[in-house]
């Protein structure tokens, strides 16, 4: 070893003693007769010292020279200092230098490597390299090594076998497009990346491995936002032989012991909604319930009194925002706009202050009276002190406005606090969505998932009310891991392929291997995905996943630090078979 300590363990106990440490020069302060190198590797800092006339002016002038962020070997005394440093682990002692190695020079660096730095957003992703010697990022990923160690402990511990399967594979739909992969020695075809290893971890449940995980890359070519990559990790499990009421508590179970272990928080209830109640109150299958702020609609009392506008409404919805009422006509008037941005869509808000003195004032007073409004408050349970939000129209429309409303409302008034965590599963998810575009149906979930038994009938005459055994856990309004109990018999899956639209030979060409897996003996199986980055960043108290992922792409995709995607050589794309532009 080119030393004998890190630059994070010294302390008062090592006086005296020979050290030697290498690592890199944080910063170097020179006083004249008196030099202090900060010398910084990923456990630490250390304080190195050189005086004059303790050490040859050699050694000093070799000192005086280091630049930010050379590599260097120094052997010293440890010593104790004379003015400490409390802020730090190692600040009660420096070490007397007595020889200096520069091991490597480095460029000053394009921003600065402390917690707090100059360099931007782009800057530091062409150079993540150097953004990642910062503590604050390199801290992000060390608890993702944590969160990883401790989900393998913990699967492991409850018999889960961690099995990879391959990267080069065929299209799984999960509803996001492929990336896709020439093949050289099969001219004109392609391998898919997984957009998860959905039917190879059903695969292996025939095979009878009974538990699986991995913790996975995936691959999909979506929109991307702050928390989708297009490459992202997930902890991949499935299971034989359970319910779904299995499913859940063992991964209730793993929730519980990521947030015990990793963050020292005991989750406490862990309540189930369903889909459909999760859309009346919160107008979202991934409510954030760290509030309540829940849903009333309000057809029954506000209409039929000439209001126009609710009186042709599908559905009016109002909220109460407790403690509200004190709101200004300008964070109101702001508050109106911002429902009625383009993102939100909303034609107006109408809102009832229930002023201290239990006076009702609201912007459709010409329609309502003090007794209409009283109404209002009654059916929202809302008090003097208040503010009522309401908005109208078409169901989906109005519950998907009404839910950005909620959650704008929630962080305004301080409801979505980073340090409380509530947990849910959402269950009962529809088996199929209606896809305007394509006129069809799609699978909600993927099209492995299974309907209740009791709502097949139902697949011939109404397709949209099937309900699925499928689940969601929800943390804080993110959807942090998705599953469902599959089919796992061939009648069952070839139906299923058929109300998706597939012909028989369709289902064959590209799912006949798990259709014939089906008849050599499938055991009843069921599983999950987690987002393993959206629960680092969770647990990390951030919404962005980027800083959680050593090496991420940017809000086009792109890497920018080894510039990818990038083209490649006619001669190359000529071996791949892709013609070639000229
Ligand atoms: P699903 O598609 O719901 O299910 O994905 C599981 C979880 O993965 C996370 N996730 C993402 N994270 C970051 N970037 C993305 N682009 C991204 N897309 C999804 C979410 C999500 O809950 N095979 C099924 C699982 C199963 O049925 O067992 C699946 O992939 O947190």
């Amino acid at each position: 070893m080119l030393r004998t300590h890190t630059c994070g363990e010294l302390r008062i106990a090592h006086v005296g003693q020979s050290v030697t440490l290498c690592g890199w020069v944080q910063r170097v302060r020179n006083k004249g007769g008196i030099i202090w190198v900060d010398l910084r590797d990923r456990y630490g800092l250390t304080q190195l010292i050189l005086e004059d006339g303790q050490v040859s002016s050699e050694l000093l002038d070799k000192a005086a020279s280091l630049g930010r962020e050379f590599v260097i070997q120094a052997q010293g005394v440890v010593s104790e200092r004379f003015s400490k440093n409390d802020k730090i682990p190692t600040g009660d002692i420096e070490i007397k230098i007595q020889s200096l190695e520069v091991l490597n020079p480095a460029k000053v660096p394009p921003f600065i490597i402390e917690d707090e730095t100059d360099g931007g957003d782009e800057l530091r992703m062409k150079y993540r390299y150097l953004d990642l010697r910062r503590n604050v990022v390199r801290e992000k990923l060390q608890l993702r090594h944590r969160m990883m160690q401790e989900t393998r402990r913990y699967l492991d511990a409850q018999q889960f076998i961690e099995v990879e399967t391959p990267v080069l594979i065929k299209s799984t739909p999960e509803g996001a497009r492929d990336f896709v992969v020439p093949s050289r020695v099969n001219a004109g075809e392609f391998y898919a990346l997984p957009q998860s290893p959905q039917t190879f971890k059903q695969l292996l449940m025939v095979s009878g491995f009974d538990r699986y995980f991995q913790i996975v890359k995936c691959f999909r070519d979506e929109d991307l936002r702050a928390d989708r990559q297009p490459e992202f990790t997930q902890i991949d499990c499935e299971m034989s032989f359970v319910s779904q009421e299995d499913i859940l508590s063992t991964f209730e179970g793993l929730a519980r012991h990521l947030f015990k272990n990793v963050k020292g928080v005991e989750l406490k209830d862990f309540p189930r909604m369903t889909f459909a109640d999760a859309m009346k109150y919160y107008g979202n299958d991934k409510p954030d319930t760290r509030f309540d702020m829940k849903f009333v609609e309000l057809n029954q009392v506000a209409q039929g009194k000439g209001f126009g506008i609710f009186d042709s409404a599908e559905l009016i919805i109002g909220i109460n925002a407790q403690g509200a009422a004190e709101y200004t006509r300008k964070q109101l008037d702001e508050l109106t706009e911002w429902v009625k941005r383009p993102q939100i869509g909303a034609k107006g808000l109408v809102y009832v202050r229930y002023n201290t003195d239990g006076t009702l004032k609201s912007t459709v007073d010409k329609f309502f009276n003090q007794e209409d409004l009283k109404a209002w408050a009654d059916a929202m349970g809302a008090k003097p002190g208040d503010l009522m939000l309401l908005l109208s129209g078409d169901t989906a429309t109005v519950r998907k406005q009404m839910s950005e409303l909620r959650l704008k409302m929630g962080e305004d008034l301080g409801l979505r606090d980073r340090n409380i965590f509530k947990p849910l599963w959402v269950i009962d998810f529809p088996l199929l969505e209606w896809d305007e575009e394509t006129k069809r149906y799609h699978a909600m979930h993927h099209p492995f998932t299974s309907p209740k038994t009791e709502d097949i009938p139902l697949l011939d005459t109404d397709p949209g009310k099937v309900r699925a055994n499928a689940y969601d856990m929800v943390i804080n309004g993110v959807e942090v891991g998705g599953g469902s109990i599959r089919i796992h018999d061939r009648t069952t899956q070839s139906l299923m392929f058929k109300h998706l639209g597939f012909t028989p030979e369709e289902a064959q060409k590209q799912f006949g291997f798990l259709l014939e897996a089906f008849e050599f003996g499938a055991p009843p199986h069921g599983g999950i995905a987690f987002g393993f980055d959206r629960l680092c960043a969770m647990f990390g108290g951030s919404d962005s996943i980027r800083d959680y992922i050593a090496f991420p792409k940017n809000n086009s995709g792109r890497d920018v630090m080894i510039d990818s995607p990038s083209t490649i050589a006619d001669e190359q794309l000529k071996e791949l078979h892709i013609r070639v532009n000229i």
